[in-house]
Formats: C-alpha cells, structure tokens, sequence
C-alpha cells in the first residue's frame, strides 16, 4: 500500500485506484461502484445543505415500507442514488430503505457483479432541525447465476459484504468507506468539490468515551438492558462512567463514537422486540467499517456480520462500537438473556 503523510494531498478518486493496484484481477468495477457513491454523496450534500432555501424541508405526503414518514430529502436521496448507479453497468440490483422491494436495473442497460442496499438519508426526522444525517451503503458480489440480481444475491450475511461506507452531512461532509483493507475517511473540500484523504486508517479506541441510547424507552427494556446501561453509566459495578451523547443520526452517533470511543446501543424494546435499526442498510455496513477499525458489533448474543438475513427490511437489535464495551453488552446478555 502507499504511505500517506499527513500532508499529501490524497483525493478519494486516486486512494481508490491505489488500493485497487493492490489486486491485479480487480476489474475496476467496484472502484467505479465507490466514485459514484462518492459522487452521489456530493448531490445529496448539495441538497441537504440548501434545503431550507429550496423548499424541500418537511415531509414529502408518504409512508415508507417502515411506517415512517417520509421526508422530501428521503425521496430526493433515494433518486439520486439510483440515478447514479442503474446505467452504470457495475451493479445487477439495488434495495433501499426507502423501497419496498428489490430494485432492478431497466431493460437496456448492462448488468454488473454487484449489488448495492442503501439507507439513502439516514437520521431524515432531523433534518428539519438542522441535525447532521447521512447516507449508509453496502456492497455484495452476486452469487446468482443469471445476468438480473435476484432476492438471493441481496440477502447475504454482512460477513460477504466487499465494500461498505457512509457519508456523513455535518459541519463538514465526510466520506468513510471500508473494501476490507482498513477503514478510511474523506473530508470534502467544498472550494474544489473533492473528497480528500483526513482519515487514514482509522481505528476505534479499545474502551469507550461515549454512550449512545435513547433512554427515553427505559419503561420498555427488559432488566439485562437496564443492568448494562446502569453499567455503562458507572451506576452499578467498577465501569468508567460513560458520557451520554445521543443525536439520532445513527451515521451521526456512530461517527462520533468511531473517532472518539464509545458505544452507539439500540437493544429491544417492548415496543420494537427488534430494535429499531435495519440489518441490512445501518448494522451490517457500519458493523463492517467498526470490524476494520478494531471495534465490535453485536446484536447482544450474535456478530452482527454473521446474522443471516431472511427478509429485505430486517430489523436488528444493535451494540456497536468500542471492543470492550460491545464485549460487556455480550457478557451482560449471556448472564441473562433478553427477555423482550
Ligand atoms: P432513518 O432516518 O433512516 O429512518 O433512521 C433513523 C434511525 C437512526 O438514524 C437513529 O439512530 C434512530 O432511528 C433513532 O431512533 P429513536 O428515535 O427511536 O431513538
Ligand atoms: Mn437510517
Ligand atoms: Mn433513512
């Protein structure tokens, strides 16, 4: 791999080509797969940033296959995702958040090896509020034999996913993708519409800084959730006390907790028995990059990579984050298991 000083001018475009360099097969097309992510990003961020000019704040008059309204910005990012990927001939099938089924690509097109599932705006409650949000992506190979994606090739185990990422729309939009070879984060530079390499490398600390839960469904958890977030408090053992931080931006909380430690928690509740988070599209893609960053990611009993999925929209409770502290939700549970 080439070494970057902290100096060097990296953009995304030329980081991709040389990790690529690292495989002599490689056909480019998952380089190609991540430019146009990265591209797509840009618009979304391009929307996001102006949306209170532009009158796309507020709900767009529909609900999703979730039972959630749907923002405008959650309709505009799901379109401008698709744009970007259905004639680029890389992917064979899509899946969203946003969409109730498999999304295949139109007659006339070329169909690639991948298929890409995505959270389009992660975090669009708040975007009325000025809230950072982003875009959660993941990528398998196709495994079915015919040119046209199938069910199949969407419902793998995150373990089999070849490249993974997020863009966050914060104070400043970043870019943090994993193909397996470590995760990375670029800054975009808005005076030159480029991803910059700032984050070679990143690794998660091994104990944590941060709590991230919705306390509000205390009422709701059975007694191991309490006992752990008691835990992760310092209410009740030798455990640091943890600070609480919560956004409800998922991308938001577990970035944070990536580059500062800590652990991003959404266990079952009597209202949601799942959690509330999806397999597919926000635990398996951030469970991948938190992996290559030295941190875990857990549904309290099972790697969350190793879940076998069984239906597009999937729920899954969720520990993510810092190794020890994702450790003690699995001790916690493996005493007493969730009785939600
Ligand atoms: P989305 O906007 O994609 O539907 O995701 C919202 C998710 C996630 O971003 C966040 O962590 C979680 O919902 C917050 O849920 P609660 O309001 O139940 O805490
Ligand atoms: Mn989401
Ligand atoms: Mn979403």
């Amino acid at each position: 791999m080439v070494k970057h000083t902290a100096t060097s001018v990296v953009t995304i475009e030329r980081y991709i080509i040389e990790q690529e360099r690292m495989y002599p097969e490689a056909t480019g097309e998952l380089s190609g797969i991540l430019y146009d992510m990265a591209l797509a990003g840009k618009m979304i961020a391009n929307k996001v940033r102006s949306a209170g000019l532009a009158d796309i704040l507020g709900a767009a008059g529909g609900i999703n296959v979730h039972d959630e309204i749907q923002q405008k910005l959650d309709v505009i990012s799901n379109e401008i995702i698709i744009k970007a990927f259905d004639h680029g001939g890389r992917l064979c099938a899509m899946a969203s958040e946003e969409m109730p089924g498999i999304i295949h690509i139109p007659d006339g097109f070329r169909m690639g090896k991948y298929v890409l599932l995505f959270d389009p705006l992660d975090g669009s409650s708040n975007i009325d509020v000025n809230v950072p949000v982003g875009t959660i992506f993941s990528v398998y190979r196709k495994i079915t034999r015919g040119a046209r994606g199938e069910m199949e090739d969407l419902l793998q185990p995150g373990r089999r996913q070849v490249a993974a990422g997020y863009i966050i729309y914060g104070s400043s939009t970043m870019m943090v993708y994993t193909t397996g070879q470590g995760a990375h984060g670029f800054t975009l530079d808005p005076a030159i519409g480029e991803f910059l390499l700032s984050h070679p490398n990143i690794q998660i600390p091994e104990r944590g800084r941060y709590l991230s839960v919705n306390e509000g469904y205390e009422g709701n958890w059975d007694e191991p959730t309490k006992a752990l977030i008691r835990k992760y408090r310092g209410l009740d053992g030798d455990h640091k006390p943890l600070s609480v931080r919560y956004v409800g931006s998922l991308v938001a909380d577990f970035h944070r907790n990536l580059l500062g430690g800590g652990v991003f928690a959404y266990p079952r509740n009597t209202r949601s028995p799942n959690g509330k988070l999806r397999l597919l599209y926000e635990a398996n893609p951030l469970a991948f990059i938190v992996e290559q960053a030295g941190g875990l990611a857990s549904d309290g009993t099972r790697r969350i990579l190793d879940i076998d999925p069984t239906e597009l929209h999937q729920r899954a409770p969720l520990f993510i984050g810092s190794r020890s502290e994702v450790e003690l939700a699995q001790t916690v549970y493996a005493a007493e298991p969730a009785s939600v």
